[in-house]
């Protein structure tokens, strides 16, 4: 069911999901708490395999210069950066993901900082990675205006994440040392992120949504019982925008 983006939620779902997300001080503690075990989470291998072949060639066709990586974690996306020769930078909130980082790949200048506040000057990078933080946002829109800011003129700048017509209300990081409680995301319909994008400056190139019939890796439904496999609804989507 891979499938261009067409129009198909209004604006009142978005504003009756996108209304309960957990602030970023309550986000930052929780990666902090789980970050030392994150990648033995069943979700972080169904991204490696999903998301990551995706968005791996859309960085490939992309300037290649430098790259900041907006929330970057502890680095998943280090190994494809490194391959296609991007000078790299990596942000994040969580102070325990970015050591991680730094003990995986210490030679990434690793900010700590929050996607809505980026610490860096006007057209410092050419390409901006945004891998499943939105959802963490109360408003895309301060982030895609600060993207379009420390962006050059024909920047392109990916975003992927959840999407919010799969049913899930909250992330929870179970089977992982020191969880804390869910976090709760902003739960954004696509039209609402590709209309804060556009409203910050940024043309958009390409949007899909991906359900189950697309998945390379269809975990078992014991490994990740809450995945919606109907095909009926996305589970995520990738978007590429240009500065223009
Ligand atoms: C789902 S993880 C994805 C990490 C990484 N992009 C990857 O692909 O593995 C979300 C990351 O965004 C970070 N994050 C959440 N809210 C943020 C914010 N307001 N500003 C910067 N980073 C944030 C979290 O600390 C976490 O590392």
């Amino acid at each position: 069911m891979t499938k261009t983006w067409i129009p198909n939620l209004g604006s009142q779902d978005g504003e009756r999901l996108s209304g309960r997300g957990s602030d970023s001080a309550t986000v930052a503690r929780a990666y902090d708490a789980i970050s030392a075990t994150y990648d033995y989470w069943v979700w972080q291998n169904f991204w490696r395999a999903n998301e990551q072949p995706i968005l791996a060639p859309l960085l490939a066709q992309a300037a290649r210069n430098t790259c900041l990586d907006v929330g970057i974690g502890n680095g998943a996306y280090v190994p494809i950066h490194r391959s296609l020769g991007y000078k790299l930078s990596g942000l994040d909130i969580s102070s325990g993901m970015l050591e991680q980082l730094k003990m995986r790949h210490p030679s990434v200048p690793a900010v700590l900082g929050d996607a809505t506040r980026l610490p860096f000057h006007e057209g410092r990078f050419d390409t901006l990675l945004c891998a499943r933080v939105l959802s963490h946002l109360s408003a895309p829109v301060d982030f895609f205006t600060e993207a379009f800011r420390v962006t050059t003129r024909g920047a392109t700048i990916l975003v992927a994440d959840l999407d919010s017509e799969h049913d899930y209300q909250s992330i929870s990081f179970r089977g992982l040392k020191n969880p804390r409680s869910p976090i709760f995301p902003f739960k954004h319909a696509l039209s609402e992120v590709l209309s804060a994008a556009e409203a910050a400056g940024l043309t958009l190139s390409s949007c899909r949504q991906f359900g189950y019939a697309d998945l390379e890796w269809k975990p078992p439904p014991h490994q990740l019982p809450a995945l919606d496999r109907s095909s009926a609804r996305p589970i995520f989507y990738v978007a590429s925008f240009r500065h223009n």
